[in-house]
């Protein structure tokens, strides 16, 4: 009798810390790896936060806290909603988790059940289809083309609903791909699910501030009010502010749903740290103009990568409208030989052919879409340059 649980079985670790792994275990050997795989921003969390964080600890916010987070942190929570989301939820209708996987994972554990279905709009972000399997529910993926702009289309949104359907996972500004949606487009998504009352919608909008050419940021709930009490609106400190290993996300649903949630949180992580809350505290109600600044710099890293990237033969990007990834085609690749004389046939082959010339990235099969691959701009401009420079010699290099 094998001794592992099936649902193990069900699920793949993360790709993107796999590669991150593969590449420091190359480095250990000497190889000289470029990696652009980070799912992190390369600033560090700033000071105002690492102080309240110091006085925190000294004022012994070291003790376990409500499960579902400090009254404190909610209170910011509840602010930041309003003030940037025009969307008002009581205390009782936010939780705080250990980041934002955490509280996605929350909702699908405490909702799915066998044979249920989520829709997953693809490209996606690599973690929701392990989480809806773990729960022993069933992926149901929606390709989104690039010339769509990698967006979900209420046509397709409306086949792929069946009476199965529990969830609709929307992800915007989107890792891999950056797309976002308008106000315009999201109000046509929610005309859908108006005609189907059982379909619920988590959004999770992690890369809010991460969004370029002075684009207004949209969430769901604040554009179909008449969805608010169907939809968790997940959000997070760890990419606007810097904070990935702070582990702190949150989000604001139906109270039903979010009882749920906390209930199920109380017996397994109990509440998260309570020196991170403090953090995130501090983040959510302090200073903000820096996240301004540092999008700023994200979006000159968009346009030299957006534009290297289409001077590789064989290579073409769409140009991502947030987010801190592109995500172009290896469709011109395919077929070419490299000097080994393997043929490259899919973007994994090519991956691992980049990996050879000394340059990390990450395969788009792992988010749900072939044959493109990810690639990070978390990364000094000269070290995307160095990468975008040995992507372009192994792209002429191949025959
Ligand atoms: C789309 C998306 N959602 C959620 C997360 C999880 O963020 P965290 O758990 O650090 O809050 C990530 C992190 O990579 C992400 O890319």
């Amino acid at each position: 009798m094998a001794f592992l649980a099936s649902r193990i079985n069900r699920i793949k670790p993360s790709p993107s810390s796999m590669a991150g792994q593969r590449a420091r275990e190359l480095r250990a050997t000497g190889r000289d790896i470029v990696a652009l795989t980070s799912g992190e921003p390369d600033f560090d969390t700033p000071d105002h936060v690492i102080e309240a964080v110091i006085a925190a600890m000294r004022a012994s916010r070291t003790k376990y806290t409500d499960v579902g987070g400090t009254p404190e942190l909610k209170a910011a929570v509840r602010q930041k909603f309003q003030r940037e989301n025009g969307l008002d939820y009581r205390a009782s209708e936010i939780i705080v988790g250990t980041g934002g996987k955490q509280v996605i994972f929350n909702a699908l554990m405490s909702t799915v059940q066998a044979g249920d279905e989520v829709i997953v709009p693809a490209p996606y972000w690599v973690s929701y289809p392990d989480i809806v399997m773990l729960a022993g529910g069933q992926p149901v993926f929606v390709e989104c083309p690039a010339d769509l702009g990698f967006k979900l289309q209420p046509a397709d949104l409306e086949r792929a609903i069946s009476p199965r359907t529990r969830w609709l996972m929307l992800n915007a500004p989107s890792n891999p791909s950056g797309a976002t949606y308008s106000h315009a487009e999201l109000l046509a998504l929610s005309e859908v699910l108006a005609r189907h009352p059982h379909v619920w919608v988590i959004t999770d909008d992690m890369y809010e501030h991460i969004l370029y050419d002075g684009k207004r940021f949209a969430t769901i709930a604040s554009v179909a009010p008449a969805l608010r009490d169907r939809t968790l609106t997940v959000n997070g400190v760890s990419k606007a502010y810097a904070m990935t290993g702070w582990r702190i996300g949150y989000a604001g649903g139906p109270e039903i749903l979010i009882k749920a949630m906390t209930k199920l949180q109380s017996q397994s992580t109990s509440n998260p740290s309570s020196i991170s809350q403090a953090a995130a505290q501090e983040a959510l109600s302090g200073p903000q103009a820096f996240v301004q600044e540092r999008t700023a710099i994200f979006q000159q890293r968009r346009d030299r990568v957006v534009a290297l990237l289409n001077a590789c033969p064989g290579i073409s990007c769409h140009v991502p409208e947030g987010a801190f990834y592109a995500f172009p085609s290896c469709r011109g690749i395919l077929g070419k030989k490299a000097p080994t004389g393997a043929v490259i046939n899919s973007d994994n082959d090519f991956v691992l052919y980049l990996l050879e010339e000394n340059f990390a990235v990450l395969q788009g099969a792992a988010y749900g879409m072939s044959p493109y691959f990810r690639i990070s701009y978390a990364a000094a401009m000269d070290v995307i340059e160095e990468g975008c420079a040995r992507l372009k010699r192994a792209c002429e290099r191949l025959a």
